[in-house]
């Protein structure tokens, strides 16, 4: 079965998770070198919450947050990587099954730049074919220390072929349009795989992605 053909099985929800009411669960992972800001850029978005203190993360972790799209209830189920080497057989087992790649460098660290062709082998080698990616080039509030400048990071997401944000967790800079963009293009890759939902697609009018649950459905008056 493909990664869609999966998908679909967990549509109404009844066989992952405890939280069984939602209409589709995205699998989502976060990856990149060690303190670029993975974890930040979950805790933001999940709990709109930042601290300076770092905390390496050790092993693998997941949070989930449900969006809507057009009524549709998704549950993403967001898993957060531990970037240090030593925890990498544990982290890549997690890629399979995975729909959507969040891979993360930080703009004042060159290496974690010169890193991004390395991982993204990795989700080649390891992931579904139809996953999808979006390059984050994180902390770009910090522009005194900038290395990575911002055209050098579109440049190598256009060779890639990933979609591109230039985004900071701590200034809450472009993290919630970071998953916007990749729970669009999953639901696109989707429709083209499935004869699946047309409004879930991103082309479709009224499709903008919201955390406010759809009003309850008025009964239908007989008067
Ligand atoms: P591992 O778990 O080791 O893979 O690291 P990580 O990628 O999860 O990094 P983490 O989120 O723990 O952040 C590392 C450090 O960078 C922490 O001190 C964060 O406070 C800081 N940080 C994260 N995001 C930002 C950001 O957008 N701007 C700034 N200025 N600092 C950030
Ligand atoms: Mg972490």
């Amino acid at each position: 079965m493909d990664l869609y053909g999966k998908m679909a099985a967990t549509q109404d929800g009844k066989q992952e998770g405890s939280d069984q009411n939602f209409d589709y669960m995205f699998k989502l992972l976060i990856i990149g070198n060690s303190s670029v800001g993975k974890t930040s850029f979950l805790f933001r978005y999940a709990d709109d919450a930042f601290t300076s203190a770092f905390v390496s993360t050790v092993g693998i972790d997941f949070k989930v947050k449900t969006v809507y799209k057009n009524e549709k209830r998704i549950k993403l189920q967001i898993w957060d990587t531990a970037g240090q080497e030593r925890y990498r057989t544990i982290t890549t087992a997690y890629y399979r099954g995975a729909m959507g790649f969040i891979l993360m460098y930080d703009i004042t660290n060159e290496e974690s730049f010169a890193c991004v062709q390395d991982w993204s082998t990795q989700i080649k080698t390891y992931s579904w074919d139809n996953a999808q990616v979006v390059l984050v080039a994180n902390k770009c509030d910090m522009a005194d220390e900038r290395v990575v400048s911002v055209d050098s990071g579109r440049l190598l997401a256009e060779q890639l072929g990933f979609e591109f944000f230039e985004a900071s967790a701590k200034e809450n800079i472009h993290v919630k349009q970071t998953f916007e963009k990749l729970v669009d293009i999953i639901c696109d890759k989707m429709s083209e795989s499935l004869d699946t939902d047309p409004a879930l697609t991103s082309g479709s009018p009224a499709t903008k992605l919201t955390d406010n649950p759809p009003p309850p459905q008025q009964p239908n008056c007989g008067c």
